[in-house]
């Protein structure tokens, strides 16, 4: 399940409408696709991306998002933790930061300007906008796993540039459904 939560305040919200809610507050657009789609997670992008074209064009419509790719990352993909060292510092981009999660889980944290750092742990079925200009870092899981669509409004806008507030290192990578909901019984054994 996708978990947000509000270190500075304590707070963990872990049902889809509260997360939904909550981001919204901070002009962050979440939302779930339904796993209608008969398409295998490991399937070629174009595959992938044919499975959720209905989706993805309505987005393109909204967003003015004129490309769609899908991006696959695990433990083996050489130069990984190099292409994750640009993204785990608090940075914003020039374009909005569209991803749908096909396969593995990521963290997010967002800085709003105006509130708390918020963590949110996305899920194969999230799709999150983070608009253009919004403080944010992103980190994989322990399990380096992630596989998404990504929307571009211009694919030379998406380049990071560093806030150096410091700001990133108050909070641990930790993915929080690990912290905060311990294995069963019978998934630890
Ligand atoms: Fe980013």
């Amino acid at each position: 399940m996708a978990v947000l939560k509000i270190p500075e305040h304590g707070r963990t919200l872990t049902t889809r409408e509260e997360i939904a809610a909550y981001l919204a507050g901070c002009g962050i657009e979440y939302n779930h696709w339904s796993a209608e789609h008969q398409v295998a997670v490991d399937a070629p992008p174009e595959e992938i991306l044919h499975a959720y074209a209905k989706e993805i064009e309505a987005l393109k419509a909204r967003g003015g998002y004129v490309t769609a790719d899908v991006i696959d990352v695990n433990a083996e993909t050489p130069g990984l933790e190099a292409m994750l060292a640009k993204f785990n510092r608090e940075h914003w981009h020039s374009e909005d930061e569209v991803r749908f999660i096909v396969a593995g889980r990521g963290l997010f944290h967002i800085h709003p300007k105006n509130s708390a750092v918020v963590a949110i742990e996305v899920e194969a079925g999230d799709l999150i906008t983070i608009p253009r200009e919004t403080w944010h870092w992103f980190d994989l899981c322990s399990d380096r796993r992630i596989r998404a669509i990504r929307l571009f409004q211009d694919t030379q806008g998406w380049t990071p540039y560093y806030t150096d507030s410091g700001v990133d290192q108050n909070f641990q990578p930790v993915c929080l459904g690990q912290a905060y909901f311990p294995l069963s019984a019978g998934e630890a054994s």
